[in-house]
């Protein structure tokens, strides 16, 4: 019998494993977030000075290579983890947050920026916030694992002496959104939902600045995809009602997200209908 070929042997390996990557779960995250910052490898991108005004390292989904998504969602990742400007924004010890979840998601949640307890986890909303985001995607009927979850900015904005956050400028916001719009293009959800003002507006035209109370009346569209507004998780905790009374603001979230359960058709039980009154 004749034998194979070093090259027949080598076609078949790269087709298994070719195969093998097909079959990878795709849900994406947690498991290995970014470096560090302040490595010695990163210390010349440090001085990295403003904004570019061109398209960052190719955050264009198109650029990204092959079809599968998990390999282009991987070398978006790869790109804004290694993305000098948004390391120029981190410090020491601290990592710069990419998005996280299932790439075939029909709910594509965006938040605003990663704040402390992100930065060092290098995800988003892991924090209180993201502990009350949870909460809600339970109350839908779903697993954390079967949304998709990112920021409008992959870094935790510096804030000045004496506080702990500010909100993303627009000229930060700009710069993240072509990342932002390559992981839309890659989970092609069914529904964004804007979790906060920063996060609405950083979607919208710069001239529409209604409030958060007008925004979240209506469906929106981005790149083609239904896209829902509605307050922040942070929000909802700075604002919470004496036990003894019901939390309004968390029932508003819940009627926003309602609709956008009967929009990607998930079933609704009466009981859903009627939680956080
Ligand atoms: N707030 C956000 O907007 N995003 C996070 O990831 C965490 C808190």
């Amino acid at each position: 019998m004749e034998l194979p070929s070093r090259e027949e042997i080598l076609a078949a390996l790269r087709r298994e494993v070719a195969e093998l990557e097909n079959f990878e779960n795709s849900t994406v995250g947690p498991a290995g977030p970014g470096p560090l910052a302040g490595a010695p490898a990163d210390a010349a991108e440090k001085s990295s000075p403003d904004f570019p005004t061109d398209s960052p390292c190719q955050a264009s989904s198109a650029a990204l290579p092959g079809e599968d998504k998990k390999k282009r969602w991987d070398c978006l990742r790869d790109r804004v983890l290694g993305c000098p400007v948004c390391n120029s924004h981190v410090s020491a010890g601290k990592r710069v947050v990419f998005g996280v979840g299932n790439l075939n998601a029909d709910i594509f949640f965006c938040g605003e920026a990663p704040g402390a307890e992100e930065e060092i986890a290098g995800e988003p909303f892991v924090g209180p916030s993201g502990k009350l985001l949870n909460e809600f995607i339970g109350a839908m009927g779903l697993k954390r694992s079967q949304v998709y979850i990112s920021n409008i900015l992959n870094w935790r904005p510096e804030a000045p002496k004496g506080q702990n956050n500010r909100p993303p400028t627009r000229k930060e916001m700009d710069f993240c959104l072509p990342y932002l719009r390559a992981q839309v293009e890659i989970v092609q959800p069914k529904v964004i939902v804007t979790l906060g003002n920063s996060a609405i507006h950083g979607f919208l035209d710069p001239s529409d600045n209604r409030p958060m109370y007008d925004l979240r009346r209506e469906w929106h569209s981005w790149s083609g995809v239904p896209l829902r507004a509605t307050y922040h998780p942070s929000h909802l905790l700075r604002n919470r009602p004496a036990p003894s009374q019901p939390d309004k603001l968390k029932r508003q979230v819940w009627e926003d997200l309602l609709l956008v359960m009967e929009r990607v058709q998930l079933p609704i039980s009466p009981e859903q209908r009627d939680y956080f009154r």
